[in-house]
């Protein structure tokens, strides 16, 4: 899972979020700025790390109707031509891609009629494209609208609404309190 949050710290619903994801066995947590905070990324790294998933998740707050900037280096850098994409990139061939995204807007204020007058998942096309253009599955995306106004039962629903599209439909109430503490610390170790 590729996590990209640049303010972390302050976060209300993308860090406890990938802190419980990372907790979960099958589940490798990449916090790129904690990682990567003078955004010297790895590509290596990065790269072996993909080609061991079989999901490719990208976990972000929305910044300008688009991705934190380090995600966008990310993809910039670890997608290259050759490896992922073009002549003999067929590295994420067959693996799904999904987009976990939250955003301060309403789900309202993301439609024809709202404020920002498209769906989210308009301005996640190019995430979709790229997906597809690495032979990627693209998933029908999770929206996390109205981020700062989710109490702590919709944090933790987000939460299990996750963890079931990565097959652990039941695990979202009883790890919340048993893995907090470990989780809290990988992610620091990142
Ligand atoms: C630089 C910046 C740009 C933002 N742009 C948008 C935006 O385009 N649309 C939106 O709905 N929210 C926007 N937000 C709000 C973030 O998406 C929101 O802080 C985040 O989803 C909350 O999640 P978190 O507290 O778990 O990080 C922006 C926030 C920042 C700091």
């Amino acid at each position: 899972m590729i996590y990209a949050n640049a303010r972390a710290k302050r976060s209300h619903v993308n860090r406890p979020l990938a802190e419980a994801l990372a907790a979960l066995p099958d589940v490798d947590v990449r916090d790129l700025y904690a990682r990567y905070p003078d955004y010297d990324i790895d590509v290596v790294a990065e790269q072996r790390a993909l080609s061991c998933a079989d999901t490719v998740v990208l976990q972000f707050p929305t910044f300008w109707f688009s991705v934190p900037p380090l995600l966008k280096l990310w993809m910039d850098e670890v997608l290259e031509r050759g490896w992922a994409h073009g002549p003999g990139g067929t590295a994420l061939r067959g693996k799904s891609c999904l987009v976990v995204a939250s955003t301060r807007g309403t789900e309202e204020a993301y439609s024809a009629e709202g404020v920002h007058r498209h769906p989210l998942s308009s301005f996640l096309l190019p995430l979709e494209q790229m997906a597809l253009e690495c032979g990627m599955t693209w998933r029908a995306p999770i929206a996390i609208h109205d981020a700062y106004r989710l109490d702590e039962a919709g944090v933790q629903r987000v939460i299990a609404e996750v963890m079931a599209a990565l097959g652990h439909g039941d695990e979202g109430g009883s790890t919340k309190a048993a893995t907090a503490a470990t989780a809290a610390a990988r992610l620091e170790l990142a």
